[in-house]
């Protein structure tokens, strides 16, 4: 295995302003519609926002962020670098939001996908995750719907990975 992914090469953190020209570059080689620097900094000025990220000594290789609001945490973005993908960090930056949001009180969380990101619905299907919905048309960008997913127990997800 990578020398970087020994458990204690990495650590999950939140996100500084310093991180955000880094975080700039990940919008923008994972996502088709990457949010701007202006967006990102606003995040961290918005007090129902969270970021983390994920580093190694050589840099910042995945991000995610939520949105909390009373027992309600809202998934805005997660993404890993292309060559850091099917290795389990995804997985764990998601696990790592999901424990942050139950400290901070929340107790189911949501996000949307893309009917065609089958890689992000595996993701967050093994996670607990089911759809709730579908927003016709919700990425500008394609005109693609957006499912609308859910998990309405975040603790006993948490609780069945343990097991
Ligand atoms: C979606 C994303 C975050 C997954 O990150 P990752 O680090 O590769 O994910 P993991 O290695 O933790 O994979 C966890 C599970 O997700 C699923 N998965 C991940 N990548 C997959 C792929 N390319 N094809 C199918 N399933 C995939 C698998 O079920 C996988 O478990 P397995 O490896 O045991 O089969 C990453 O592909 C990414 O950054 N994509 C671009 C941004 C994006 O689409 N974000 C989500 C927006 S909703």
């Amino acid at each position: 295995m990578d020398e970087a992914f020994k458990p204690e090469a990495y650590k999950f953190r939140s996100m500084s302003a310093e991180d955000i020209p880094f975080v700039v570059q990940m919008e923008q080689v994972c996502f088709t519609s990457p949010w701007s620097e202006r967006m990102l900094r606003a995040e961290l000025k918005n007090r129902f926002a969270h970021y983390l990220v994920l580093e190694t000594e050589t840099g910042l290789i995945a991000y995610a962020g939520m949105w909390i609001m009373f027992n309600e945490a809202h998934i805005t973005n997660v993404a890993v670098m292309p060559q850091y993908r099917r290795r389990g960090l995804g997985r764990s930056i998601m696990l790592e939001c999901m424990k942050k949001a139950l400290v901070l009180g929340a107790t189911q969380m949501s996000l949307e996908v893309r009917v065609s990101n089958q890689a992000a619905r595996n993701l967050y299907s093994n996670l607990g995750f089911t759809s709730e919905g579908r927003r016709k048309r919700y990425y500008e960008d394609t005109g693609e719907d957006a499912l609308i997913l859910w998990n309405r127990d975040v603790l006993a997800t948490i609780e069945e990975l343990r097991a």
